[in-house]
């Protein structure tokens, strides 16, 4: 177990947030599967709610916002918010998860880049 918790430490704090076009493109793939139905530009639930919510302080698309940290999309798609639903992990799965997370993170300007 310790080992465990040691390779995990290893793994987040080299990660940091960037990560390769790769997993960038995966993780698009993700969210236009899974998210751009409600997050996609348009008139669409979660673009008008963000909409509302920041009244345009924070862009209303998710791919387009810079402070969103992989962990806390990863919270808000595990739990869901209001309307919108929690993803289970047979529908995306963790490594599914960190592709999206990083997708939605690419433009944030993270101190480990
Ligand atoms: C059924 C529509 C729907 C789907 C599908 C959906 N969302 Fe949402 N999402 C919303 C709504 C609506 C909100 C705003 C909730 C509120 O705060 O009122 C939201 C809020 C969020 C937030 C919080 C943003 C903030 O600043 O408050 C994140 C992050 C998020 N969604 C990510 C995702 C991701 C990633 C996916 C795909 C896996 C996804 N959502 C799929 C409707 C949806």
């Amino acid at each position: 177990m310790k080992c465990l918790f040691a390779l995990t430490f290893l793994a987040l704090a080299g990660q940091g947030f960037a990560a390769d076009d790769a997993t960038i493109q995966k993780g698009e793939k993700v969210f236009d599967y899974w998210c751009a139905t409600c997050h996609g530009p348009g008139n669409l639930p979660g673009t008008v709610a963000l909409q509302t919510k920041y009244k345009g302080a924070k862009p209303a698309l998710l791919s387009e916002r810079t402070d969103l940290i992989p962990p806390v999309t990863k919270t808000f798609v595990r739990k869901g918010v209001s309307i919108m639903p929690f993803f289970r992990k047979t529908e995306i799965s963790d490594a599914d998860l960190d592709a999206l997370a990083a997708y939605i993170a690419r433009n944030n300007k993270a101190p480990t880049r």
